[in-house]
């Protein structure tokens, strides 16, 4: 592993992102030891004026998880390390002091080599990228007299449609290079999400099923229990589709249905991904059903005539050998009934079934990505008894129950770690994007434009009626009188 100095700049230090995840991701980073104190500075920079001990105790809050005196030692010694340096985000003077700031601590330790490691957080609106990018460029870049690297992370939203993300690709790939730019979709980072490669290629059992013949339909669910609270601004520029559905289930859609990769090198894992993806045919509008929760224009910060789809089911068909007449269900929604994100892959029935007139349901293999992460397979089994009748049952695999003391790491403090090794294989690359973008733009303009309109539904429902009506329509069939209850301790 490289040594020397490690600068972590957190721009936008004073918002939310970076006090609920930002910051306590690189502290857990911390505790587990993988940012030695004697090498690790992080800068905290944004436009408020406050003082390094105001940023510390606006962070703290975030931090603190338990009240022993060993915890909160280690929270005051995390806070140490962290310097605020305030400015703007497009005049020099701001980004001329914060280098200013990241190279004394580098010259410190400029004995090492290796010394100049400089990772540049955007936790920011994509609206001050551009000019952002352009500072660092000019005046933070990683000195290369001493060694290292500069890298920068961004999150979306990346543009709102294909152009507006293809010009937002452009402005930052005219200043800092594909292999600089690591674009988060925390959905990478989740335990369940990088367990699929290994699930799909690692064992014999998958192989041979994994396609159109054994398959009949995929799912991909997300659902939360809560609506916009307090995000009703950003959210209604945007909408479901493209805050869950163009990038999270998008994602976990490729892993789930791409070919093997010619090895785990992150540009093999990726090739694949947009092979996937350039491989979607564009979506009909018979295939999606939007939805918005009664209740949602009561935001002030939401207009009261508001178009937005807080819920949408859409299918999207991969044109290929593999998957050629498999619906592959992309479902999310806020204000739900229940929380859950979890992928279903529902089998054909059996040919010929001799059992047929007993059975309960077809063939499933479910992976919850959370809550309560696991993984487990439905299954048709003879009721233990003297009858010979039939019985949906399960091969579980809880992570609660098998791996009992291990704790599963946050998605961002994972995503934090590879930036630091420089490992690009759970981030989206630029042509990536794109394919993704040109799957959802039409349908986003149409929406855009009012000519799709989403189906009001109660909060704390299951959402539009007409969502499930979809879905038995591409095939998918309900297990009647069978649910999966998670296994206790
Ligand atoms: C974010 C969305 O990307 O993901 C939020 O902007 C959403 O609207 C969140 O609530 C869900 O993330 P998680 O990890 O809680 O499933």
């Amino acid at each position: 592993p490289e040594t020397g100095s490690l600068s972590i700049i957190v721009l936008g230090a004073s918002g939310d992102l970076a006090k609920k995840k930002t910051f306590p991701a690189i502290f857990h980073l911390y505790l587990q030891g993988f940012l030695p104190p004697d090498e690790v500075h992080i800068f905290g920079y944004a436009r408020t004026k406050i003082s390094d001990d105001e940023l510390r105790s606006r962070i703290r809050g975030y931090l603190v998880n338990d009240k022993s005196a060993s915890h909160l030692e280690d929270v005051s010694k995390f806070l140490q390390l962290i310097k605020y340096v305030s400015g703007s985000y497009d005049a020099a003077e701001g980004f001329q002091l914060l280098d200013k700031e990241i190279e004394k601590h580098e010259i410190s330790r400029s004995s090492q080599e290796g010394s100049s490691r400089r990772l540049f957080y955007f936790a920011l609106p994509p609206s001050v990228y551009p000019s952002v990018c352009r500072m660092i460029r000019k005046y933070c870049m990683s000195k290369s007299d001493l060694g290292g690297w500069t890298r920068i992370v961004v999150e979306k939203p990346f543009g709102k449609d294909l152009d507006s993300a293809e010009q937002l690709s452009s402005q930052i790939g005219e200043l800092f290079d594909e292999p600089q730019i690591y674009r988060i979709d925390h959905y990478l980072g989740k335990e369940l999400v990088q367990n699929l490669l290994v699930l799909r290629f690692a064992n014999r059992f998958f192989l041979p099923l994994w396609n159109r013949d054994n398959i009949d339909n995929v799912q991909i669910v997300f659902r939360e229990d809560f609506g916009t609270e307090g995000r009703g601004g950003y959210f209604d520029e945007y909408g479901i589709i493209r805050d869950i559905i163009q990038n999270h289930l998008l994602q976990v859609l490729c892993l789930v249905a791409m070919e093997k990769p010619v090895s785990l090198k992150p540009e093999h894992i990726r090739d694949e991904k947009v092979k996937v993806l350039q491989s979607v045919l564009p979506i009909k509008d018979e295939e999606v059903v939007l939805g918005q929760y009664e209740g949602y224009r009561d935001d002030p910060t939401v207009p009261n005539h508001s178009n937005t789809p807080t819920f949408a089911t859409v299918i999207l068909r991969i044109h290929n050998e593999r998957w050629e007449g498999v619906p592959f269900i992309l479902k999310a929604g806020k204000a739900l009934n229940s929380r859950k994100a979890e992928i279903r892959v529902q089998f054909k029935e059996v040919p010929g079934d001799i059992f047929k007139c007993k059975k309960q349901g077809r063939n499933e293999f479910v992976i919850r990505l959370q809550p309560s992460e696991a993984m487990y397979m439905k299954l048709t089994v003879k009721k233990p008894g003297l009858e010979m009748s039939t019985i949906q049952s399960e091969l579980d695999l809880s992570y609660g129950q098998r791996y009992q003391g291990v704790t599963i790491p946050e998605a961002y403090e994972r995503l934090i770690l590879d930036t630091i090794r420089g490992d690009q294989q759970h981030f989206v690359r630029r042509d990536e994007l794109k394919a993704a973008w040109e799957i959802f733009t039409p349908l986003l303009h149409r929406i855009d434009r009012g000519e799709m309109k989403p189906i009001p539904y109660q909060t704390g429902s299951r959402g539009p009626a007409e969502a499930d009506e979809l879905l038995a329509k591409a095939g998918y069939v309900q297990t009647h009188g069978y649910i999966w209850i998670p296994p206790t301790l």
